[in-house]
């Protein structure tokens, strides 16, 4: 067989050595060629699923855009310790959480690193009264109906579906934000809830879920202070709880908010968070 076709390498090498079979049989070059043209094809897939978003899900988790300014949750939220909601105004409240205006970056920034090159565009933005171009992380489509103050008034905290912010130097997307995701917690909601009212730090205290801190020399009552150390913004909350205590804690508020009855069987308004209309009005 003289038209067998021969690997690259061999031509150089014949005259001395002479000619080496090739390695694979020639029918593998077909196979070559076919499996050639399957990665172009799987390669146009991967991108033809990008361009038409079918995979919002896979492209989503992670998504961290470039921002103007290098803000950073982890030392302004963590280290500082300021609040979400010294920043993000309107979580408890509205639908929407706000992004805080320059204003209240100069609250500081106008005492402290002055002159900052980092905060450049904040100043600019303070001098021209244009606000700040950041980008936006998390987006859902515009056929969904999400709300916000309807999850922190419920003791959902920022952290389930954020992830650490206060760790975070740059904000990025943790959660896929899909639907199945809603779904999964709004099906089982009971690990991702916190007290929100004295009444129900009182009733977890007195089922021994939650343990009654010693007096403390402000005067401050236990139970309030434990509201307040559970509060949604305290991102670690709960670390040193078991994940069934979790379990048992909001099993407990699911009762007291009348999501389950006295017999542990959803109610009504526990099926409502289920139904299409909740998030597609
Ligand atoms: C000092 C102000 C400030 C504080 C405090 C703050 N943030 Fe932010 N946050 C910002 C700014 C500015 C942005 C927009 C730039 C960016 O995405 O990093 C932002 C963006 C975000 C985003 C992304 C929004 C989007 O575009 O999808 C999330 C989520 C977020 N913050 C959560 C939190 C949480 C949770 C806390 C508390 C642990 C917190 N932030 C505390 C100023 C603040
Ligand atoms: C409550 C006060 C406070 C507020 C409000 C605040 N910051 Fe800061 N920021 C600080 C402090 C303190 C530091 C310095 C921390 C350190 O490095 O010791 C800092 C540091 C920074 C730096 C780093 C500067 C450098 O040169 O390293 C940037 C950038 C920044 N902040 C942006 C912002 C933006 C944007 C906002 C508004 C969304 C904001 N900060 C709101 C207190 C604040
Ligand atoms: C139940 C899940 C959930 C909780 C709890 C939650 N968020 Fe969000 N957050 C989202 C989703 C989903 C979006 C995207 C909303 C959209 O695109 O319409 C978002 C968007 C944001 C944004 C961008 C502005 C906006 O509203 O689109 C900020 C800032 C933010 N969240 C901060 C917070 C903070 C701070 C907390 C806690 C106090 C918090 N979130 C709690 C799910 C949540
Ligand atoms: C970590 C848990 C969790 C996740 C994730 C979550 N939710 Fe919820 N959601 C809840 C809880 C808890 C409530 C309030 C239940 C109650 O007490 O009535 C709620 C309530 C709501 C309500 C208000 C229902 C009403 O009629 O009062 C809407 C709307 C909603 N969620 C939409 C969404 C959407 C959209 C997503 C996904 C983008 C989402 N949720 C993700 C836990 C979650
Ligand atoms: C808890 C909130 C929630 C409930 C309840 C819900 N959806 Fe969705 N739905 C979403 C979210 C969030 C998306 C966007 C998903 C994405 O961007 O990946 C979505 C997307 C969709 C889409 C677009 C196609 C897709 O998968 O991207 C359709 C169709 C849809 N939902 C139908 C329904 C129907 C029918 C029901 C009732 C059986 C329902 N949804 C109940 C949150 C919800």
């Amino acid at each position: 067989m003289t038209d067998e076709p021969k690997l690259e390498s061999d031509a150089g090498n014949s005259e001395g050595i002479g000619v080496r079979e090739p390695i694979f049989p020639p029918w593998t070059d077909h196979l070559v060629k076919l499996l050639g043209l399957g990665g172009a094809f799987s390669g146009a897939y991967v991108a033809i699923l990008a361009i038409f978003g079918l995979s919002p899900y896979m492209i989503a988790i992670g998504y961290m855009p470039k921002q103007v300014v290098s803000y950073d949750h982890s030392l302004h939220a963590g280290e500082l310790g300021i609040d979400c909601r010294y920043c993000h105004t309107t979580v408890e409240y509205a639908a929407f959480a706000a992004i805080p205006p320059t204003q209240t970056c100069m609250n500081c920034h106008d005492k402290i690193f002055k002159t900052s090159p980092k905060l450049a565009p904040v100043r600019e933005s303070y001098a021209s009264g244009e606000a700040v171009e950041w980008t936006k992380v998390h987006d859902l489509p515009g056929y969904v109906y999400f709300n916000h103050s309807a999850h922190v008034t419920r003791g959902v905290s920022c952290v389930s579906c954020h992830g650490r912010v206060d760790r975070m130097e740059e904000v990025f997307q943790q959660e896929p934000l899909s639907m199945g995701w809603c779904l999964d917690c709004h099906r089982a909601p009971a690990k991702n809830l916190r007290p929100v009212r004295i009444s129900e730090v009182d009733a977890l205290v007195a089922q021994g879920l939650l343990e009654a801190p010693p007096p403390s020399k402000s005067g401050i009552p236990a139970n309030r202070r434990l509201l307040d150390d559970a509060r949604v913004t305290n991102l670690g909350w709960g670390q040193d709880l078991s994940k069934s205590d979790r379990e048992k804690i909001g099993q407990v508020l699911l009762a007291e908010r009348g999501l389950v009855d006295g017999g542990g069987n959803p109610t009504v308004r526990f099926d409502t968070l289920t139904s299409c209309s909740t998030c597609h009005r």
